[in-house]
């Protein structure tokens, strides 16, 4: 293995940086490789400054940096990339177009830290002869086959502390304070930070909510002298008859962009008499420094990757499992998205304490 090249996909999540640093040290230090950064996850192979190489001046400091100092895009799907053509939007195919750069940069490995997105074009590559292998992330934790992604860490503390910071504000106003958190379709951050930050009702995807249900906890509550409570809800929340609400609708080239229940579950509290607010935490939760457990994550995927490069396992994506790293077939991660376990320990655990899911 002589010359390595690393990309970064889809959305940012706090811990690529450190991914990229564990990355470059370990093919340096252990395998005297040359790395490469393509910038902007597959697109640097089609611009002209695309490409950059990475050596231990470039990783220095980046450890506890958020973001990507490669870049990314999220839109960057090279099997269906939009240009204009004649004044029209046209979707064209420019994958063969990356798989001559990874050939004109002479690749040996092509280490790609993404979500399901960019990992399931990672498997596509890897049928053109790509040497693909994979690294997961996302805050979202959504990925098969890997107990946790980095990232996700960084995202649950942030939330945590948002609704510790609207605890005692709703307290003090006697309010209803309802938090909106991503996650896609996954409602690993919600359920997590909804538990460690005690919220009284947490809506996830997974467990579809009837608002007559969510009325029931905040009265109870209030009968037994609660004259505040917190709602964490899941971007991807869906009620009982199968509404979900998106910010922005999708069309052939753009997937649709979940936002806005939040607001909608806060007016229909304050309609049926208690006073409500809503926080929409958004991009924050994806944003600057990484936990000490994502970076110590990050680093363990970084170092793993090159190895399971330099034992040529392509095609394959570092994993966590039981504590300990490991690699999948990518094909595999991709196959079934993760999602809460609605019969798991942690459901169980928060019903038992008294949280509601919008459900009884
Ligand atoms: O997948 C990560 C994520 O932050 C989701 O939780 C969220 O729905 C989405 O990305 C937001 O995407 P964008 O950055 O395009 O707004």
């Amino acid at each position: 293995m002589k010359r390595i090249g690393i990309l970064t996909g889809g959305g940012d999540a706090p811990g690529l940086n450190a991914v990229i640093r564990a990355a470059v040290k370990t093919a340096i230090n252990e395998y005297k490789c040359e790395v490469f950064g393509i910038r902007n996850g597959y697109d640097g192979f089609l611009e002209p400054d695309g490409i950059v190489p990475l050596n231990a001046e470039s990783v220095r400091g980046i450890l506890p940096r958020g973001g990507t100092i490669l870049g990314s895009v999220n839109r960057g799907n090279p099997y269906e990339r939009k240009i204009i053509r004649d004044g029209q939007e046209v979707i064209i195919d420019v994958s063969d177009e990356v798989v001559k750069g990874v050939h004109r940069l002479e690749l040996d490995a092509l280490l790609v830290l993404g979500g399901d997105g960019t990992l399931s074009s990672a498997h596509e590559f890897s049928k053109k002869g790509v040497p693909v292998i994979g690294v997961p992330k996302t805050i979202d934790n959504d990925i098969g086959g890997t107990e946790i992604t980095f990232g996700f860490d960084t995202a649950l503390n942030i939330a945590t502390e948002a609704l510790d910071r609207l605890h005692t504000t709703a307290e003090s106003h006697h309010r209803v304070m309802v938090i909106e958190l991503m996650g896609r379709d996954a409602g690993f951050i919600t359920l997590n930070a909804g538990v460690s930050g005690g919220a009284d009702v947490i809506l996830i995807p997974e467990i579809p909510f009837s608002f007559e249900s969510i009325m029931k906890k905040i009265r109870a509550r209030h009968e037994h002298g609660r004259s505040f409570s917190l709602i964490a809800v899941s971007e991807g929340a869906k009620s009982r008859d199968g509404m979900q609400v998106f910010s922005r609708s999708g069309d052939e080239m753009y997937v649709a962009r979940l936002g806005g229940i939040g607001q909608i579950v806060a007016e229909y509290i304050d309609k049926h008499g208690f006073e409500s607010r809503v926080t929409v935490l958004g991009h924050v939760q994806r944003g600057g420094t990484p936990t000490a457990f994502d970076r110590w994550l990050a680093t363990r995927y970084g170092a793993a990757a090159v190895r399971l490069a330099a034992r040529g396992g392509f095609d394959r994506m570092v994993a966590l499992q039981r504590g300990e790293i490991t690699d999948i077939p990518i094909a595999e991660a991709i196959k079934v998205p993760k999602r809460v376990n609605v019969n798991g320990d942690a459901v169980i655990t928060a019903r038992n304490i008294g949280i509601s899911f919008g459900d009884e």
